[in-house]
């Protein structure tokens, strides 16, 4: 996933990932463009849907980096 991505390359994004991939803490949040966002290769899940609905400014292409791969 893109969180993998930014603990194996050490970025310090304080505090992106805090609940690491488990779904529960939406830290990872990312508002993607629309090009970026029609181009990941999968589209949100449920769960993700859910977590969504709890993070800071939510946008119509938000996704949470956690659950992109
Ligand atoms: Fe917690 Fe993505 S790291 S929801």
């Amino acid at each position: 996933s893109l969180l993998d991505v930014v603990i194996n390359s050490n970025l310090d994004l304080d505090g992106f990932g805090a609940c690491e991939g488990t779904l529960t803490c939406s830290t990872c949040h990312l508002i993607c463009s629309q090009e970026t966002y029609d181009s990941l290769p999968n589209k949100p899940s449920e769960e993700e849907l859910d977590m969504l609905d709890l993070a800071y400014e939510l946008t119509d292409t938000s996704r949470l980096g956690c659950q992109i791969i």
